[in-house]
């Protein structure tokens, strides 16, 4: 469907959680002429906003447009009343037994309940399983208000799938799929989606079909890395290189997609979503062997990577307890500084319980590294562990390592030219090659 024109000028539209989700959109809203309100729980991040200062590190013109633009930003709900369409941004993590936890989702619908009033259009863009829509929004936004869903007020989900960093597929180009509650809410969220973005829109038969939507695309991804990783895994003892076997295997132009190894998943997404489809199939009795059995091979790569360190300082004759191993990179991806679900925390946990003496360095996260400078980190570390694909970290070359002292380099990223590296004399270890 083509974009239209919007006639909408200064409806309200108020966006509640101003995250890496909420608050691209609450921009973009904003530029496509709606009067755009955004409503956070975090006073700091609302005094940033309206001090116009970006709370994350994001695309150059985002922030271009978040400064010249006019939205908004409080703590007040109140400011939802008068808005026409309520779209909620909240989190929805796991909590440390990777139980599903709505409890930010609950407490931001309970607070929108409050304010509910005829003809409110609201639509969910954080990702839930299938029946979140069904059995907690609307019986909370009913509950607390008389009010009738599809009636009174309209219920729509449309999962976001932004994917930060990436310059190809933007919040507006990215095509959605959008599910209601109703006809006609499906209509009202639809025209509200084609007046902000120049993408498909595909609309679903459910709100259900629409959360599974989601779910289904970030558990294809974690089944998929799963696969590699095991092959990596596997391969690390065959003598076989992985990556080469992937780009192979890529040659074949049908019913192959390739994906790649690494040291661990993370994000808000990849690593979290599968346990809310697995934790309520499990609830209505069935158990999803498939995708908990990929989640277990997932994690389990940051105590191979750990392993891997152990063994290649091992091959050079030196012990790592008490070895100086320098981690590169924090964030779960490159060039942002998102540490959301890091495999690196748990890298670093694992070779400290082996000995190690860690030093860390993200450019992009001043807060959880150990030092200032790469020239820092790698300096005097007989082996270096790169976590995070950053370009500062793909350009080291081998002469430069080799002169600050570092013979063992663990690629977890597979980012490294390995046979320069091994040219050099640089033992190099990467995830399966
Ligand atoms: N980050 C991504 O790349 C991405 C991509 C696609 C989908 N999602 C989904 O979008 C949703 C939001 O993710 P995010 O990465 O933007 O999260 P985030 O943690 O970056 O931001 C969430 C914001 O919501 C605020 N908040 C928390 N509870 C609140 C409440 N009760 N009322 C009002 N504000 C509240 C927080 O203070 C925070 O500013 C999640 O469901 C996530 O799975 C995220």
């Amino acid at each position: 469907m083509r974009n239209r024109v919007n006639t909408n000028k200064k409806k309200k539209v108020a966006i509640i959680g101003l995250g890496y989700v909420g608050l691209p959109l609450a921009i973009l809203v904003d530029k496509k002429g709606y009067e755009s309100i955004g409503v956070d729980i975090d006073e700091n991040k609302v005094k940033m906003l309206n001090d116009r200062t970006f709370p994350f590190i994001t695309e150059k013109n985002i922030v271009r447009q978040f400064q010249k633009g006019s939205f908004k930003a409080t703590t007040d709900f109140d400011s939802i009343i008068d808005a026409e369409i309520i779209v909620i941004c909240v989190p929805t993590p796991v909590y440390e037994n990777n139980m599903p936890n709505l409890e930010p989702l609950k407490s931001a619908c309970e607070n929108i309940a409050l304010r509910l009033r005829k003809g409110h259009l609201v639509i969910l863009e954080s990702t839930v399983n299938p029946g979140v829509c069904d059995n907690v929004i609307i019986p909370i936004l009913e509950g607390k208000t008389g009010l009738k869903c599809g009636k009174d007020f309209y219920l729509a989900h449309c999962p976001e799938r932004l994917n930060p960093g990436d310059k190809k597929w933007t919040i507006e180009n990215i095509p959605r799929v959008i599910g209601s509650y109703n006809e006609k809410g499906l209509k009202k969220a639809i025209r509200f989606y084609k007046s902000i973005i120049s993408a498909e829109i595909k609309p679903m038969k459910s709100l259900k079909e629409a959360e599974a939507v989601k779910i289904v695309e970030n558990t294809f991804r974690d089944i998929n890395i799963a696969f590699v990783n095991e092959l990596a895994m596997s391969f690390s003892y065959l003598g076989i290189d992985v990556v080469n076997v992937i780009e192979g295997a890529a040659t074949k132009p049908f019913a192959f997609m390739p994906h790649y190894p690494g040291c661990g998943v993370g994000g808000h997404c990849i690593p979290v979503d599968p346990y809310y489809l697995i934790e309520y199939a499990k609830n209505v009795g069935f158990d999803h062997d498939f995708l908990s059995l990929a989640r277990r091979i997932n994690e389990k790569m940051t105590e191979f990577t750990a392993q891997l360190t152990v063994r290649a300082l091992n091959e050079r004759r030196i012990p790592i307890n008490g070895t100086r191993v320098a981690v590169l990179g924090l964030a779960y991806k490159p060039e942002i500084d998102d540490c959301r679900e890091s495999p690196a925390f748990k890298i670093i946990k694992h070779l400290k319980n082996y000995g190690a003496d860690v030093v860390v360095y993200d450019p992009y996260v001043s807060d959880g590294s150990t030092v200032s400078s790469l020239e820092e980190a790698i300096k005097n570390s007989p082996a270096i562990v790169i976590v995070t694909a950053h370009k500062v970290f793909k350009s080291l070359t081998p002469q430069e390592l080799l002169r600050n002292g570092v013979s063992v380099v663990i690629d977890g990223r597979n980012c490294l030219p390995k046979d320069d590296f091994i040219k050099a004399g640089i033992l190099y270890k990467g995830i399966g090659r």
